[in-house]
Order: structure tokens, then C-alpha cells, then sequence
């Protein structure tokens, strides 16, 4: 299988990504963590995105579209995978048809997660990370089960990040609605998009997608 992930920041992307990849041995394919990883390691790419990401804008076309290429290709092609924030603007749709078709794949589902954009603010204002191995959490939402302790890795040490304040989140939203969503026609009239109700709890977004999934 190959799916999308389609949604404004703190949608749960990664969230959902995450479930799939460790409860269907998917493989999630996050274009934000990729770039994150480049930043921390100083690559050139990673050295040219901090400040665009920082802002909240988008980082090149090129620059996404290459990665993915580059994961893709690190993978055996019977491996499912899942874009979580890729692709985000009709170039990257248009690269993503190129990639996939070169490589043999072909696009099953774009599943957009709807939610209103008031939550969204409150959602990341709340995220943090285990510093560790990435687990994600949030402050009334998901917060691990020992209080301090990370549930995956029994780490003590968590973190934020720099994008998560308000002004930044807004920036990120008017990029989503300029710029990403309106790639979702193009799937639309292709009649791979399906709608799942992203206020649900978590739990209940799971069960949607699989729903959708598993049909
Ligand atoms: P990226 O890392 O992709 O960030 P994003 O799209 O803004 O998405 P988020 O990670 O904020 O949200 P999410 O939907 O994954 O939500 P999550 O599951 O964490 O991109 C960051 C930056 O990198 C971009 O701004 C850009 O600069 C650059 N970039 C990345 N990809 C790019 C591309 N393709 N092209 C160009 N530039 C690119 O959930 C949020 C919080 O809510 C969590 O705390 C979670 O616990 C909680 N939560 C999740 N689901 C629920 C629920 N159902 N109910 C209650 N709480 C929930
Ligand atoms: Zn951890």
C-alpha cells in the first residue's frame, strides 16, 4: 500500500503515521522529520531549511521531493509506506506521480484528516517529544502513563519544538490553506480521497483508517 497522510498542522499526521508503522509494520515517510533530522546532523539541506522551517514556510520542492526519492529507494518495494506531510504543494504532487511510477508503485488512498482549525493551535501548543526516541505526547491529550517517564524507552527527557508557538502555527496554516490544500481536487477527481473526522479522539481516528484501509 501506498497512502497520504492530507492535513493542516497538529491534524495528527504523525500521530496516526505512527500507529500504522508500529501496528502494521508500515513505514512512515515524514518529510518534517527528515528535514528536523537534517537540521540536527547540520547537512547542507539541513542547514538551508532551519530558517524556513523556523518561519513556518515551506521548504523547497526539490529539496522534499529528493529526500522522498531517497527513502523510497532504501526501501524494498513490497513496503508499505505512508506519506505523512508530503505531498504539500502541486509540484510535489506532480514529483510524487514521477517517483512513484518510476519505482513501480501506485498511489491506494489519500486520506485528508478534517479538523477545525481552532483545536489545531491548542494541539501543538501542547506537543512534546521524548528526547529519546521521538515518542510523541501532549499536555491534556496524551500525556505518558508514569508521569515524567517516556512510555516507549523509559527515558526522563523530553522536548519542544521550535515551531510550536502560535505565531509560527498561524504561518503554517496559511501555507496549508495557499498551498496544500488545494492538491486535494487532483486526488479528488482520481476518487482516492477519503474524509476522516480528525476531532475524534485518537483512538477513534485509528479505527477510521484502518475502516479505510483494510476495504
Ligand atoms: P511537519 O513536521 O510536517 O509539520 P506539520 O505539517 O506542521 O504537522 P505537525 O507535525 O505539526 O502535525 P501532525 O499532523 O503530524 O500532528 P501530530 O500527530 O503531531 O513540517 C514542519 C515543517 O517542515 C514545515 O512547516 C515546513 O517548513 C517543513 N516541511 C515539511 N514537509 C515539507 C514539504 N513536503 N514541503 C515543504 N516543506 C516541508 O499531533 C499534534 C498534537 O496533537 C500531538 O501532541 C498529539 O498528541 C495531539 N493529537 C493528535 N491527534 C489527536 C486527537 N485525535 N485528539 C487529541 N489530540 C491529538
Ligand atoms: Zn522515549
Amino acid at each position: 500500500l501506498n497512502i497520504i497522510l492530507l492535513g493542516p498542522p497538529g491534524a495528527g499526521k504523525g500521530t496516526q503515521a505512527s500507529r500504522l508503522e508500529s501496528e502494521h509494520g508500515m513505514v512512515q515517510l515524514s518529510t518534517g522529520d527528515m528535514l528536523r533530522a537534517a537540521v540536527k546532523a547540520g547537512t547542507p539541506i539541513g542547514l538551508q531549511a532551519k530558517a524556513v522551517m523556523d518561519a513556518g514556510e515551506l521548504v523547497s520542492d526539490e529539496i522534499v521531493s529528493g529526500l522522498i526519492g531517497e527513502r523510497l529507494d532504501a526501501l524494498g518495494g513490497d513496503t508499505s509506506v505512508i506519506f505523512d506531510g508530503y505531498p504539500r504543494t502541486a509540484a510535489q504532487a506532480d514529483a510524487l506521480d514521477t517517483i512513484l511510477a518510476d519505482r513501480g508503485r501506485k498511489l491506494d488512498h489519500v486520506i485528508e484528516l478534517v479538523v477545525e482549525e481552532d483545536a489545531l493551535v491548542d494541539r501543538i501548543t501542547g506537543r512534546f517529544s521524548c528526547a529519546k526516541c521521538g515518542a510523541g505526547y501532549h499536555d491534556r491529550y496524551k500525556l505518558p502513563k508514569v508521569e515524567g517517564t517516556c512510555d516507549v524507552c523509559g527515558s526522563h527527557e523530553f522536548k519542544r519544538r521550535p515551531d510550536d508557538n502560535e505565531e509560527t502555527v498561524r504561518t503554517r496554516m496559511a501555507e496549508y490553506r495557499a498551498k496544500t490544500a488545494p492538491i486535494l481536487p487532483i486526488y479528488e477527481a482520481r476518487g482516492i480521497v477519503s474524509k476522516v473526522d480528525g476531532m475524534a479522539d485518537i483512538d477513534h481516528v485509528n479505527d477510521a483508517i484502518e475502516a479505510i484501509l483494510g476495504s
